[in-house]
């Protein structure tokens, strides 16, 4: 499975990048307008780090005004992927912009027929927001393995990435239903890494290495 980070801030960006399991950025207006910077700025210096694909939003409602912004967007690099939100317009939108080649990233996706229509448009990705459906008492996960299995059936090109994560279970059960993407909020990135045992483990051969005579330490 890929692991993009959901976040805009640069330094977080530059963190995960320095791990070595950097796979893509996702941003939407929320997470940019926490920046402060201008918005093509701030997707030009991400760009500038990551050369897997970076999702940027529009923020027209209408398919004309989409497809002006994502084209505008995608002359930032060839790994922009445009976020259109599912909507009719989005989805003409969306039709437009895979004749021309421009990656899409069709957000805010909360049911599996949403999800069968962005495929048919020709999204790249799809979006299912797992944590705002656990918000209102819907196991957001399912939506996951009816859009996996749908896209199966038919044999549909357009990767699911995993979004609206809120904990460490979230990517783990996307990882076990097969989807091709998580994108992950730097905090729950961080604690994927976490285990006592690691720390306890590391902390005894530590302990027991300093009981070696000196002499013997070089290596
Ligand atoms: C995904 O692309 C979105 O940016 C994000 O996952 C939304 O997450 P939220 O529901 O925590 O805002």
């Amino acid at each position: 499975m890929k692991i993009f980070v959901d976040t805009a801030n640069i330094e977080q960006i530059k963190e995960v990048a320095s791990w070595g399991i950097l796979d893509g950025v996702t941003t939407n207006p929320t997470l940019v307008a926490r920046e402060k910077k201008a918005f093509v700025d701030l997707i030009k210096e991400i760009h500038s780090i990551v050369e897997g694909p970076i999702s940027a939003e529009v923020v027209s409602l209408e398919s004309s005004g989409m497809v002006d912004q994502a084209r505008r967007l995608a002359k930032i690099g060839r790994n922009i992927a445009v976020k259109i939100p599912l909507t009719k317009e989005g989805l003409k939108a969306v039709k437009i912009l895979s004749r021309e080649k421009i990656m899409t990233n069709v957000t805010l996706c909360f049911s599996p027929s949403q999800a069968l229509l962005a495929a048919k448009a020709g999204a790249t990705f799809i979006s299912p927001f797992i944590g705002r459906l656990d918000d209102i008492s819907h196991e957001g996960m399912n939506l996951v393995r009816q859009i996996k299995q749908i896209y199966s059936n038919y044999g549909y090109p357009t990767q699911i990435i995993v979004a609206s994560i809120r904990h460490p279970l979230h990517m783990l059960e996307a990882a076990q239903i097969g989807a091709d993407i998580a994108t992950v909020p730097f905090d729950v990135l961080e604690k994927l890494f976490k285990h006592p045992l690691t720390d306890i483990g590391i902390d005894r051969f530590l302990r027991d290495w300093r009981g070696l005579p000196e002499k013997d330490k070089a290596f």
